[in-house]
């Protein structure tokens, strides 16, 4: 599997994420988007994107590096996207200002929604919902057990990128009318 993890990091804490996403997911690139050339995107079968949540949304460079990329240029490659952001309850606490809208915009208010769905405009084929971990500050750091929880949630995105069991032509009629049958020794997959 061809795969590359690209993220903006603004104090770190997306980087780690990143990179922990990265391990679980295939030995592949873990880079940050202003390193990363639409060249280098060519013959992927997946594409993972992550940024911090800044004023509810991805980073500027985040953005640039979307529409770095050329019309239906991920058409045929997987795709997800994650952020890093406060949880509701942090904003809430944090202001209340902030805490409303946050409430108010709903998904929206989170970087990872609109990567998705440029990824998704561009041609890719979404694999997993938006994902957010959540860090305990400005800066940092990640609240607890969030970089395990991005561990398993790439080792979500490998499974994802696996053929899905047997193919069609592994399933024999029914008799006469009935419903299909598995064969009982499924050939294998490929
Ligand atoms: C200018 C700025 C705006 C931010 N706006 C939001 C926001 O709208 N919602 C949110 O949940 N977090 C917000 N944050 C907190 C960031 O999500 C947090 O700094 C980020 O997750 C840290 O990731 P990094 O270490 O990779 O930069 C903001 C942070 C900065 C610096």
């Amino acid at each position: 599997m061809n795969a590359m993890v690209v993220y903006d990091s603004q104090y770190g804490n997306t980087e780690s994420v990143a990179k922990a996403i990265g391990e679980a997911l295939a030995p592949c690139p873990v880079m940050r988007v202003s390193e990363v050339t639409p060249e280098q995107l060519t013959g992927l079968d997946v594409l993972v994107v992550g940024s911090p949540t800044q004023r509810f949304r991805p980073t500027s460079a985040a953005g640039d590096f979307l529409a770095s990329v050329s019309a239906a240029g991920l058409k045929g490659v997987r795709v997800a996207a994650f952020d890093t952001r406060f949880s509701a309850q942090r904003a809430r606490s944090m202001s209340a200002v902030l805490g409303f809208v946050v409430r108010l915009l709903g998904r929206s208010a989170y970087a990872a929604t609109h990567l998705a769905k440029r990824l998704e405009q561009l041609g890719g084929a979404l694999v997993a919902p938006p994902e957010g971990f959540r860090v305990a500050g400005m800066e940092g750091p990640l609240e607890g057990g969030e970089l395990e929880r991005a561990a398993s949630w790439g080792a979500k995105l490998r499974l994802a990128q696996e053929p899905l069991g047997p193919r069609p032509d592994h399933v024999v009629p029914g008799p006469r009318g009935g419903k299909p049958q598995a064969r009982s020794q499924p050939a294998g997959r490929g």
